[in-house]
């Protein structure tokens, strides 16, 4: 079979923490060549890869035929650009979240690899958590029956500390919204579907990280209303002091419908807890084997952290759907849909009131 030839534009954290562990996993997937736009930067990836192809400018990468699909991992302002680019030169592309800078700028993504014919996908990587992933199928299933509410909290205590382009609106567009919360509207349409409206709010508690203004919000909230009728609270912030950061941190997720509750904790991603109608507490559920690694997947789920390691899958259904020539899900589709909801939260901060997806 013919090897994937995979470019890496953005050679930064992401791309080494999950990108190339997820790539290793994929037999038909060799990684050709890095991007950066930092030489420091590029010259790290390359020794700690032995890829030794590089280019400081996407242009470049993208018109090296030995390039079939890229993964963009750059600051977000970058992503619809290099996408469309990569779309129009015919390469799969694996963009990272938020897809885009604004809801315009993501459907122009879903149309180019659409009329391109290429696999998209975003980089939503917690529909690959083997407990979000199990809720789904549960909620689904009709196991917790008919919805009634979805809650996902992301707490995490970033302190004041300088966050680079993620503290610069003409680079990352927006903050907490953006960079945590756009995982968790997309993992609440995964298991409750799509939000039908939304209020919202934002804030921006730290006037100055590190040396720099920051410009974006630290905290998020949003109350909406599904398109089934049941009620979401969603609420994230950097600024949970003593709360720690990372997948230690607190990160839940919780759904309650007629016939039962379900709730995720993500230092525990191998299990979730249980309510049952009549019942007074939840019940500890181990998860099915099946649900510990995304199907096709090769990894073994206890050779890494497993708060970890389910990042390493997202790369694993790209690099499967390319080869089954199929699309991939979550796709640039689910991109616009969660972008749709952001640039919703973000009008109905600034109006303050109530908004309708359908005005979006
Ligand atoms: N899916 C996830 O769970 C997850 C987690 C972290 C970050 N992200 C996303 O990944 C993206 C990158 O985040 P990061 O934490 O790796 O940031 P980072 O700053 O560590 O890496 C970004 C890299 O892009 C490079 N870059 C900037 N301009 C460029 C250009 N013109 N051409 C090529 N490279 C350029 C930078 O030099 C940097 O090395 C962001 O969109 C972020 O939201 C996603």
């Amino acid at each position: 079979m013919k090897t994937i030839g995979v470019g890496i534009i953005g050679s930064g954290k992401i791309a080494l923490a999950n990108h190339l562990p997820g790539l290793a996993l994929c037999p038909e997937a060799r990684v050709v060549a890095l991007c950066d736009a930092n030489p420091k930067t590029l010259e790290e990836a390359s020794r700690t890869t032995g890829v030794s192809r590089t280019y400081s400018d996407y242009h470049q990468l993208l018109r090296d035929e030995n390039v079939n699909a890229v993964i963009i991992a750059t600051p977000n302002y970058l992503h619809a650009p290099i996408a469309i680019s990569a779309c129009e030169a015919g390469k799969h592309v694996l963009c990272e979240k938020p897809i885009a800078m604004n809801l315009a700028e993501a459907r122009q993504m879903l149309a180019a690899a659409e009329k391109a014919g290429v696999r998209h996908m975003t980089a939503f990587t917690y529909r690959f958590g083997p407990a979000i992933r199990y809720m789904a199928h549960q909620v689904h299933d009709g196991a917790i029956g008919k919805p009634y509410h979805f809650r996902a909290n992301r707490f995490q205590d970033w302190d004041l500390r300088d966050l680079g382009w993620r503290q610069i609106k003409k680079l990352a567009a927006t903050g907490e919204l953006g960079d945590m919360l756009s995982h968790r509207i997309d993992y609440a349409h995964l298991m409750v579907g799509q939000i039908k409206r939304l209020v919202a709010h934002l804030k921006k508690f730290v006037e100055m990280r590190g040396q720099s203004r920051s410009e974006l919000d630290d905290w998020v909230s949003m109350i909406c209303d599904f398109e089934n009728d049941a009620t979401g609270v969603l609420e994230s912030t950097k600024l949970a002091t003593g709360r720690g950061e990372g997948p230690q941190s607190m990160d839940s997720c919780e759904v309650n419908g007629d016939a039962g509750t379900l709730v995720y904790y993500s230092d525990k991603p191998f299990e979730v807890l249980v309510g049952k109608k009549g019942g007074k507490t939840l019940e500890t559920v181990k998860l099915p084997r099946e649900f510990l690694t995304w199907p096709g997947s090769p990894r073994d789920p206890f050779a890494s952290d497993p708060v970890i390691g389910f990042r390493y899958d997202q790369d694993v259904e790209f690099i499967r759907a390319i080869v089954e020539n199929r699309p991939c899900r979550p796709s640039f589709a689910e991109g616009v849909q969660a972008q749709a909801v952001m640039d919703a939260a973000l009008l109905s901060e600034s109006e303050h009131r109530w908004v309708e997806l359908s005005e979006m």
